[in-house]
């Protein structure tokens, strides 16, 4: 049986975990052997899978659905976080339990929210429900009309000291991790030494205890996105036209399918 108790273990070994997000069935499935450690069903999925210009047009339902085909991919063989949307766990504690009820009955094994301030008691119910919760400081991508834009955060002293604060307010109220979006590398190393919870960075610099990526990002989905923190690991927009260029001159062609693919 997983338990988020091997991921401190990992840490404390000095390995670093790796994470990726993923929101369909076959990919999961190609995933589920790999030495991956945990899978997150970003909100992201609204953007990536959906077309929207924001995460905060992802909702439990759309959440939930991603969720149940991922944990059917992954087969119960890798830790499945889901994501709580948008104003999903600010309408009080019992609206945001049962959207976590709703994600761990489709497979997840756990739910990650952003921010803390003014919902520390969200994350301190969830977590006496029995719910494994990853905490999201930095940037908050669901709050991107208040920050301003998709901005790095913590720059500045005060907000510096804001972050190292809630970070460890929410390992205190029990998160298993957090997440550190797009904040100065030193002060996510600063984070990861004070914190003896594992502490995953995008954005973050490499002294934090492990990493995570948007699984369509590190593929090279989108050549136009180019973040600073992102390393695109293939070029899967060039594989994806290429195979559909052929397959259309092909058919056109009249080459395929051929006699072999054809039945007698
Ligand atoms: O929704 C998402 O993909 C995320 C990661 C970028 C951490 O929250």
């Amino acid at each position: 049986m997983l338990s988020f108790k091997t991921f401190n273990d990992k840490t404390l070994a000095g390995e670093k975990l790796t994470t990726v997000t993923c929101y369909d069935f076959w990919t999961a499935k190609l995933m589920k052997d790999l030495p991956i450690d945990m899978v997150l069903v970003g909100d992201s999925v609204a953007m990536v899978m959906h077309g929207f210009d924001s995460t905060i047009h992802a909702t439990v339902e759309m959440i939930e659905t991603h969720v149940a085909a991922v944990a059917r991919g992954l087969d119960g063989k890798i830790w499945l976080i889901a994501d709580m949307p948008f104003g999903s766990f600010r309408s009080g504690k019992t609206a945001a339990l049962e959207a976590a009820m709703k994600f761990l009955r489709a497979g997840a094994h756990s739910v990650k929210l952003e921010g803390i301030r003014g919902h520390e008691d969200v994350v301190e119910h969830l977590v006496q429900s029995g719910v494994p919760v990853m905490g999201h400081l930095g940037l908050t991508p669901q709050s991107h009309l208040t920050l301003g834009g998709h901005k790095v955060q913590g720059k500045a002293k005060d907000q510096a000291e804001m972050i190292l604060e809630d970070a460890l307010h929410l390992e205190k109220l029990g998160c298993f991790s957090i997440v550190l979006e797009c904040i100065p590398a030193k002060l996510a190393s600063k984070i990861a030494s004070e914190l003896k919870i594992p502490v995953i960075g995008i954005g973050a610099g490499v002294e934090v205890d492990g990493q995570i990526l948007v699984l369509q990002d590190l593929l090279g989905s989108n050549p136009d996105f180019k973040p600073k923190f992102l390393r695109p690991y293939a070029k899967i927009s060039s594989v994806i036209r290429e195979a559909l260029s052929s397959y259309q001159k092909d058919v056109s062609a009249k080459t395929f399918p051929n006699a072999e693919e054809s039945y007698l």
